[in-house]
Parts: structure tokens; sequence; C-alpha cells
């Protein structure tokens, strides 16, 4: 198990609508355990494949009381609206108030590949919205005004700069 390095914006593999997980196997669980260590390590609640750079539909997700493996996720019912901070590992977790759904329920398959749904609100459901995006190369950026994002991307190379 390793801590993998997390890819940043604006790496080309963010942008990729994501193969999907067709093969469940003892690699794709090492991967999954890969990837929580990585999430954990990096004080996340959410990260996605394509964040340590593979172009797979799946996320990882430790958030609010909701720990979950989700390979070929889908948002397959939302409802209602919040408005909240959030902040993405692959953005240096600058903040920034994104719109979403205050309810969504996920359908996706476990690392074994059992279909489950589960439904959330509040910050659990943005995060299954955040990172299902992710698979389809969205970022919470993308849901921006121009001048908003470009705001963001500029506080994230300038924080970076610093490190
Ligand atoms: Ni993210």
């Amino acid at each position: 198990m390793a801590v993998r390095k997390i890819t940043e914006y604006p790496e080309k593999v963010l942008a990729e609508i994501c193969k999907p997980v067709e093969v469940f196997d003892e690699a794709l669980e090492n991967l999954c355990a890969e990837m929580f260590e990585t999430m954990y390590d990096a004080e996340g609640v959410g990260l996605a494949a394509q964040q340590i750079g593979l172009s797979r539909r799946l996320f990882v997700m430790d958030c609010e009381g909701i720990k979950l493996v989700a390979a070929n996720p889908e948002i397959i019912e939302q409802s209602g609206e919040q408005s909240s901070a959030e902040g993405c590992l692959s953005l240096g977790k600058v903040p920034a108030v994104v719109v979403r759904a205050a309810k969504a329920t996920l359908r996706a398959q476990n690392e074994k590949g059992e279909w489950f749904e589960r439904e959330a609100d509040g910050y659990a459901a943005r995060c299954f919205q955040h990172e299902t995006d992710h698979c389809n190369g969205k970022l919470f950026i993308d849901h921006l005004p121009k001048m908003r994002r470009e705001m963001i991307v500029k506080r994230f190379k300038k924080e970076k700069n610093w490190k």
C-alpha cells in the first residue's frame, strides 16, 4: 500500500470522460485501498481515480459517516438545492461556493462489482455529485461563471508557488 501522488489541475486526465471499470479483482481492491490511504493522507473526503492519474470511473469517499467505493457511478435522482463551499484535492482545496442538489441518490458498484443505491443529503450528497462529476471529466470550478473560475485557478497557482 502506498500514498499516491495527487494529479493536479490542469493535467489533461482530469478533463477526460473516464473508462468504465469492468474487472473486479484483487488489483481493484488494492487500488481502492491505496485511494483511501491517499485521500486520508490529504485529509480529503472523496477521491476519484483520475486524481491519481487513472482514467477510470471510480471513486472512494468517507464523508459524514458514508464510507464507500463507487465504480461506474451515476446520480439517478436528485432534488432541492444547496449552496455552500467546496474544494478539490486537485485544486489545493481552494474553496468556492457551488450550487448543487440538496439530496442525491448514487447508483454504483462496490469493489466486488455488486450494484447498490445510496441516498444522501447535505455534505455527503455534495460529495456524491462532486466525485461523479470527476468521472465525467468535470471539476467543481466548471460549475462556476468564468470570472470566478479564473479566480480560483489563480489562487491555486499562487498558493502552489508558496509551497
Ligand atoms: Ni475533486
